[in-house]
């Protein structure tokens, strides 16, 4: 079979009329600076990269090395292409601006440079996440305010997976497609058209530690899932819990189940656990584009009005079946 690179299935976008070039710019760079941190996260303790930065992030937590490298890999990729207007990362506290000697565009890139970085000193799979929105065309330099956009205007969204292989998953609003790095060539190999959440499930994926802070609906649907044959359910549901949200979402993305970081009394004074808008935002228009849904319980993630760029919000998405199931829990309570 012919191998598409990421390159030629983004012409062909363009070609199609469903991109313009400066989002086709856009994409490469990103995809390419997934290159470059998966180069250094799969170094591991060879190069002397795992562990703290010895700094914390606005998000109060302690950065890793990788945190802060795969940070300064996209922020150096992006800022000089002048297909930005701003950008914005978990790992920074304000709005990013391009550098005044460089020229601008209409695009605001978002992103989550590292996900899972908690798993990255004990080798298990991590990610980036990126979200695409465009810039207000009626401002003329960006704000946090030119980002409080709901995830349903982004343009674009996706991830890297640092795992087995390197994979770079992306949708620009017509279906979710799936890369393959080939590390010989150093080009992603277009390996899954189409990603589609099956409909059902047999499989769930929470940090059950948390169950005593759940609110009761998510109390009620976990109780029935781990009642098994015996419950309301008649069926045996299996669990994963890898901790890094690209992993957890990918494995839905490509076979099904439900992903939940629900509200819970610990996290509830920031309003959730995951970021609304390089996280929950991105994953919500992958998932809703591979036919799943994805809600806060209360609402669809993605006409969620942020107000803060590091806002959290509760997160339940997958197959769509079990999704709403939830949301009638929440419905009914
Ligand atoms: P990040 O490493 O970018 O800060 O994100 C970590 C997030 C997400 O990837 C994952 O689903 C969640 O934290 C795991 O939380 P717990 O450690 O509480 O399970
Ligand atoms: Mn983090
Ligand atoms: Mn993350
Ligand atoms: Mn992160």
């Amino acid at each position: 079979m012919r191998r598409v690179t990421l390159t030629q299935f983004l012409i062909e976008q363009q070609r199609a009329g469903r991109m313009t070039a400066d989002l086709r710019l856009l994409l490469e760079v990103v995809a390419r600076a997934a290159k470059a941190i998966s180069v250094n996260v799969s170094k591991g303790a060879l190069a002397g990269l795992l562990g703290e930065a010895g700094t914390d992030n606005v998000q109060g937590e302690a950065q890793k090395k990788l945190d802060v490298i795969a940070n300064e890999i996209l922020l150096q990729a992006n800022e000089w292409g002048g297909h930005l207007a701003a950008m914005a990362s978990e790992e920074v506290e304000t709005v990013h601006q391009i550098p005044f000697d460089y020229p601008t565009g209409g695009f605001l890139l978002l992103f989550d440079p590292l996900d899972g970085s908690s798993n990255i000193d004990v080798n298990i799979s991590v990610g980036m996440i990126f979200s695409v929105l465009r810039m207000p065309p009626s401002e003329q330099r960006a704000t946090e305010e030119s980002f409080m956009q709901p995830g349903r205007e982004q343009v674009a969204a996706g991830y890297a997976l640092f795992g087995p292989s390197t994979m770079f998953v992306l949708t620009i609003g017509h279906g979710v497609h799936a890369f393959t790095l080939d590390r010989e060539m150093g080009s992603f190999i277009y390996t899954q058209p189409f990603m589609t959440i099956p409909e059902e499930t047999r499989e769930f994926a929470i940090n059950a530690s948390n169950a005593r802070f759940w609110e009761k609906p998510v109390q009620r649907y976990i109780d029935e899932l781990q009642q098994g044959k015996a419950g309301p359910r008649g069926v045996d549901f299996n669990m994963r819990w890898v901790a890094s949200m690209v992993a957890d979402v990918h494995r839905v993305l490509t076979r099904g189940g439900i992903f939940m970081y629900p509200m819970d009394e610990k996290c509830r004074h920031q309003g959730g656990k995951l970021r609304l808008m390089y996280e929950a935002n991105p994953m919500a228009m992958l998932v809703e584009q591979a036919g799943g849904a994805a809600s806060t319980g209360r609402e669809r993630i993605l006409d969620v009005q942020p107000h803060k760029l590091h806002q959290r919000v509760p997160v339940i998405l997958g197959s769509r079946a079990e999704v709403e199931r939830v949301n009638d829990y929440y419905r009914e309570a």
